[in-house]
């Protein structure tokens, strides 16, 4: 055990100096908190991979506040990139391209790609600026667990374990950034989020979204693993125009279980009163407003665990636009998916 230093959002100066000496530092962004060192310091990098317990083949995403630094890291950056780096940076998009030299391997895990993003957050760009180095980071989460929408949660899963948390209250988004390989003659999506693939084709023309199976060569590595996973069961009920007969229909089917978690989107109009009051089964509506979805999805996930429901049965919305990636989020945490 190591004492963490918790930060206020006017302590950014620490935060910096903690960086440059090849500390590991919580930060927010606008997306979810990363887990942030110098991404040039292969030392500070492995310490990410330690506190986080996250399998050293799963490379990181750099963080960037200028264009400069951009072309320091990437070999060659394609024009379709600098187009989508004018429209949508700062913001919620990773872009991978072919990594320069000075990009440590344990960074990359062994690729010859790494990950880019400028996020729109105030004490993140402050912190890269100040720091004056790249910021390697993944989300702030112990490896497996849902990622951090708050402080809370990175001080539940890494205090002790890192040098500082910044403490900036609730993300903006909720979910992660939009991964795109631009690598490839037509880039693709290898995971979605709320920047979508009609977005990035209009700026520019073609571009894929990555379905297949991450079998034994993932495209992206993290795909491959269990994700966002709260500890009760998650039952994944899909967006049709029966999804609440389904949901009532395992409501009844799993009545023995201690207490049970649903988060829908529709009106469930449940008949369930008596075992409201027992406390064993509460409905909370989020409505179709995805935005509100994305913002609360984890941070409910994690709220379940603390008051031991060993159930949740949520309701996926319509798989179009951003709901493609609350769907991905959603399929990763369910043990089972009921169409
Ligand atoms: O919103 C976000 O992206 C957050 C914030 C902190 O920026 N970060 C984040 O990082 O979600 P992480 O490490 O939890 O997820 C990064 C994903 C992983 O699935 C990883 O495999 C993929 O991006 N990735 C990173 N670099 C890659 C590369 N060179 N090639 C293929 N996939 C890569
Ligand atoms: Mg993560």
């Amino acid at each position: 055990m190591k004492e963490t230093l918790l930060l206020k959002p006017n302590e950014i100066e620490k935060a910096a100096e903690i960086i440059k000496s090849g500390g590991v530092v919580a930060f927010p962004t606008e997306t979810v908190y990363g887990l942030g060192a110098d991404a040039l310091n292969d030392n500070a990098i492995k310490k990410i991979f330690r506190a986080k317990n996250r399998p050293i083949d799963n490379p990181l995403i750099v963080h960037i506040c200028s264009i400069e630094q951009l072309d320091s890291l990437v070999e060659k950056v394609p024009e379709k990139a600098i187009k989508l780096a004018e429209k949508f940076w700062p913001g919620p998009l990773t872009m991978i391209m072919k990594k320069k030299q000075v990009v440590p391997n344990s960074v990359s895990a062994g690729f010859d790609s790494v990950g880019i993003r400028m996020p729109k957050n105030k004490i993140a760009l402050d912190l890269i600026k100040l720091s004056g180095k790249p910021i390697a980071a993944p989300s702030a989460n112990l490896s497996g667990k849902p990622s951090p929408t708050h402080h809370s949660h990175v001080i539940e899963d890494l205090n002790g374990k890192i040098d500082a948390i910044i403490l900036a209250g609730y993300v903006k988004i909720g979910i992660e950034s939009t991964v795109i390989d631009m690598t490839k003659e037509v880039p693709i999506i290898l995971r979605p989020g709320v920047i979508t693939l009609r977005m990035i084709q209009n700026q520019i023309g073609k571009a894929e979204l990555f379905n297949g199976e991450f079998s034994s060569k993932p495209a992206s590595p993290g795909m491959k693993y269990k994700h966002y996973s709260p500890n009760a069961k998650v039952i994944l009920v899909k967006y049709s125009k029966n999804q609440n007969e389904r949901t009532k229909e395992l409501i009844e089917l799993y009545k023995d279980k201690n207490r049970i978690l649903i988060l829908s989107i529709r009106d469930l109009d449940l008949n369930y009163k008596d075992k409201e009051k027992n406390n064993k089964i509460k409905n909370i509506n989020l409505g179709k407003n995805l935005l509100n979805m994305t913002n609360k999805i984890f941070s409910l996930f994690r709220e379940a665990d603390k008051e031991n429901y060993d159930l949740i049965i949520v309701q996926g919305p319509k798989e179009i636009g951003k709901g493609i990636a609350l769907n991905n989020r959603l399929e990763k945490a369910a043990t089972e998916i009921v169409k």
